[in-house]
């Protein structure tokens, strides 16, 4: 089964966070038709992934002086807070918790969090290095 469709995975004109999130897309799509133990394990995955995806997102912000980056950062924190209590469930064998959250809740967050936070992140870059531009 298909999670999230990733020709219908917006795109954010910046190939560094859209290859991210393409790595995200194509980790949950696999989970879904995992079995327990492929299941765990590319649950770990995706916690790392998603560890690696969210500092760098919050390297550029920091680095262009994102206005939102307070918000933006909770929203990340958040859900590593969450991918961690789900994989210390799923180390004691409880695998039917972080299936129901890797099916029911992530892909939803992930549409939406790709249309508001990272989009207005994505937008502020452009207007930066436009900026930039035209200084120097
Ligand atoms: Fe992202
Ligand atoms: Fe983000």
């Amino acid at each position: 089964m298909t999670l999230i469709d990733p020709d219908t995975v917006l795109k954010t004109d910046n190939s560094q966070i859209d290859s991210s999130h393409a790595e995200f897309t194509q980790l949950l799509n696999q989970m879904s038709a995992a079995n327990n133990l492929e299941f765990a394990k590319l649950f770990a995955e995706l916690l790392t992934h998603t560890e690696q995806h969210f500092q760098e997102e919050n390297r550029l912000m920091e680095q262009s002086g994102f206005p939102a980056q307070t918000e933006h950062k909770a929203e990340h924190q958040r859900i590593l807070g969450e991918l961690t209590q789900f994989k210390k469930r799923l180390d004691k064998g409880l695998v039917a918790f972080a299936r129901a959250y890797a099916t029911e809740k992530l892909p939803a967050w992930f549409t939406l969090h790709l249309s508001t936070a990272d989009s207005a992140l994505v937008e502020h870059l452009i207007r930066a290095l436009k900026s930039k531009d035209s200084v120097t």
